[in-house]
């Protein structure tokens, strides 16, 4: 299979652990007899320094063209006092996540049997297991509402816009991923205040009773939700939120794992394009000093086999190979190891 992959590594970390996941991208393709090209660009606050834009027309076009993207992170202190359009979390991140229209965010967290001991959780509580999916919309809500501040500087404004259409086909989305695992929705909002939450409520439950009867159901207000994944992390299969209650669910659940730097993610477009990388950012208090985890990253790269390219083996052979790494016991310190970054994408490599 040949394939063109956009590299954009960008901030922070991101180049340490996106270089990991190029050498394991580039060993499925010499094992698998694959063809894949590496086309990098900058993005983010690596863009704004070198072209005074964190996300130029470059980079965009190779992004657009190419069969799938692997992002690192962007953003960092360097660039917060930007002004909010021109920032790399809103002109590099969300402007590629508008733009390419990828309004599904697929997270999923699980307890690697050799990280249990990570997990902050009582062994009694994550003996029971954790295997869940975040299924976050990406290209909605306050996110991408007007954001204003009054002229006297004394308020600001965040709007939180939701349509019948965006809820519905992100929600097809969670019912179609449950039908592949457990069955079991449990939709987030805070209905008991928001009137975006109240109409996600009415449009999940009419779908659902319409078109996927054979998936349970559940709602629950994200409050809750935030206090019953760590109470009974079990109980979750796949967890349905809007864009703002998925991204701080999802940093939650990835604690329980063990680390944030174990946790990949898949943004897509309708048609299976996508995005792929890991749900944390820059990291700037460990960046350059070579002890990020790439395991992130290493399975968002798995994710885009599967996902963007239908190989499915491929994503097997590199998710077992992450298995056989942490079995050996190399780790980096977040989970409380010594490895470097370095170390554990050779690691991946040879196991492969
Ligand atoms: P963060 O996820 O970058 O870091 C939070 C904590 O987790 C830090 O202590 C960090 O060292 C640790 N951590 C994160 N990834 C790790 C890894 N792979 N290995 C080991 N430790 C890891 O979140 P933050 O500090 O809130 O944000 C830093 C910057 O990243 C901000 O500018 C933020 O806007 C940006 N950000 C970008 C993305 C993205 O590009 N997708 C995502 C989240 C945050
Ligand atoms: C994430 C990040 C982004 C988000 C930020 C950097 C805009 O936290 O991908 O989880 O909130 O979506
Ligand atoms: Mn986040």
């Amino acid at each position: 299979m040949t394939k063109t992959i956009a590299v954009i590594a960008g901030d922070g970390i991101g180049p340490e652990i996106v270089g990991e996941a190029v050498k394991v991208l580039g060993k499925v393709a010499e094992k698998f007899g694959h063809d894949f090209t590496f086309n990098e660009k900058l993005v983010g606050g690596a863009a704004y320094d070198a072209f005074g834009d964190c996300l130029p027309d470059d980079t965009l076009a190779v992004c657009k063209s190419a069969d799938a993207i692997l992002l690192g992170a962007v953003g960092g202190p360097k660039w917060d006092a930007l002004p909010g359009p021109q920032r790399p979390e809103k002109r590099a991140l969300l402007t590629l996540r508008k733009e390419l229209g990828l309004f599904a965010n697929l997270r999923p967290a699980k307890v690697w049997p050799p990280l249990k001991g990570a997990s902050p959780l009582k062994d009694e509580i994550i003996g029971e297991g954790l295997d869940l999916l975040v299924v976050r919309e990406l290209t909605g809500g306050v996110y991408f509402g007007e954001h204003t501040r009054a002229a006297d500087g004394q308020s600001a404004l965040d709007k939180m816009p939701y349509s019948v259409a965006e809820i519905e086909r992100i929600a097809r989305v969670a019912f179609e991923s449950a039908r592949k695992r457990r069955r079991h929705v449990i939709s987030v909002d805070k209905a008991n205040v928001l009137e975006t939450s109240r109409l996600w409520r009415e449009t999940v439950q009419r779908l659902h009773d319409a078109e996927y009867p054979d998936v349970a159901l559940e709602f629950m207000y994200v409050d809750n939700a935030a206090m019953q994944l760590v109470r009974a992390p079990s109980r979750f299969d796949v967890l349905l939120t809007e864009n703002m209650f998925g991204d701080i669910l999802s940093d939650e659940a990835s604690q329980i794992t063990g680390s944030i730097g174990m946790l990949p993610s898949a943004s897509l477009r309708a048609d299976g394009f996508g995005m792929y990388e890991p749900i944390h950012g820059s990291a700037p208090d460990i960046a350059g000093k070579g002890v990020a985890n790439p395991l992130a990253t290493i399975l968002s790269a798995a994710m885009m086999l599967r996902h963007t390219f239908g190989l499915g083996e491929e994503a097997d052979a590199v998710e077992r190979a992450v298995g056989k790494v942490l079995e050996s016991g190399v780790r980096t310190a977040d989970l409380g190891g010594s490895a470097s970054c370095a170390e554990i994408g050779a690691a991946v490599v040879a196991a492969l």
